[in-house]
């Protein structure tokens, strides 16, 4: 079964001032495997938090329809097994780390005993026991996305739908943010998530929807979206002038299409990281 489906969905938000219509999303239909992590790319405005609001039952659809584990949308119990990170969490200010997940909890029905354990396993998952005691109101922009997600994850949903995860987040934060992510996807949960950084997000997601002005233009799993058709690419360390240039005139010699030969680079976020991880 999958996960999340959404098809034919259209939404048209009307802009009464203007007497103008935004189509925030059109036609759009995509599918989310159990198991995997999905991202929803594109530009600012593209139609993606639309299209999660919609999925669940924040904005009602003008057109087409979503389910979440085979349940429609618009059924409040499709939304039991799911966690959201929304775009812009808001949080009581004067609450601490922990107080801000009992508040959740409590939401949710999690029994007191079962949460003061869940909030002690969720405040080490997002690593944010050094800030446990203090209030909310004093966290950095990574901090606010931890806290937001251990609030996601709380009565530990099947799907987690994160909006803009690591929007705002510096590569460290960023970093941390996508790990989760990952861990989250070894045990066993859903994952869909929306950026409008692709590089932040690419290595996580199994699939990937690229959407621009409501429409999806692009899907497929990274390889095949970011693969160079009939390329193939060798590293070789150490190699001597003589052995590059023999490799050189064997390709030729083959009737192969010779294209490069270069060093092969890192991306600056792994310099970043490096340089600024704290000395052990
Ligand atoms: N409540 C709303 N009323 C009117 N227009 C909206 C509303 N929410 C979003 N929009 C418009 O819909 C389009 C898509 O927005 P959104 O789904 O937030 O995109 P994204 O998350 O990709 O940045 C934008 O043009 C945005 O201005
Ligand atoms: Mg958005």
């Amino acid at each position: 079964m999958n996960a999340v489906t959404v098809e034919n969905l259209t939404k048209v938000y009307p802009v009464p001032m203007r007497r103008q219509r935004v189509v925030a999303v059109k036609n759009l239909s995509l599918a989310v495997r159990e198991g995997e992590v999905y991202g929803l790319l594109g530009p600012n405005g593209s139609g993606k938090s639309t299209t999660l609001k919609v999925l669940l039952g924040l904005v009602t659809p003008t057109n087409g329809q979503a389910s979440i584990f085979g349940q429609d949308s618009r059924d409040y119990r499709s939304r039991t097994e799911v966690g959201f990170l929304p775009e812009n969490p808001y949080f009581y200010k004067f609450l601490t780390a922990e107080e801000t997940l009992r508040f959740y909890g409590d939401i949710c029905g999690i029994p007191a005993r079962e949460l003061t354990m869940r909030i002690g396993e969720l405040i080490n998952l997002v690593g944010l026991e050094d800030a446990r005691h203090r209030r909310v109101g004093g966290f950095s922009k990574g901090m606010l996305q931890r806290i937001g997600l251990a609030q996601a994850l709380i009565q530990n949903p099947k799907l987690v739908v994160l909006d803009e995860p690591t929007a705002g987040v510096d590569p460290v934060g960023s970093r941390q943010i996508r790990d989760l992510i990952l861990d989250l996807k070894k045990r066993g949960k859903t994952v869909l998530l929306t950026s409008h950084l692709l590089g932040q997000v690419q290595e996580v997601c199994d699939r990937v929807g690229i959407m621009a002005r409501g429409e999806m233009v692009r899907e497929g799993s990274l390889e095949e979206l970011t693969s160079i058709d009939r390329q193939t690419e060798f590293v070789v360390e150490d190699a001597s002038e003589e052995l590059r240039a023999e490799i050189e005139k064997m390709i030729r010699a083959s009737g192969a299409r010779f294209v490069a030969s270069r060093r092969p680079q890192r991306n600056l976020e792994g310099v970043f990281l490096e340089s600024t991880a704290e000395k052990k």
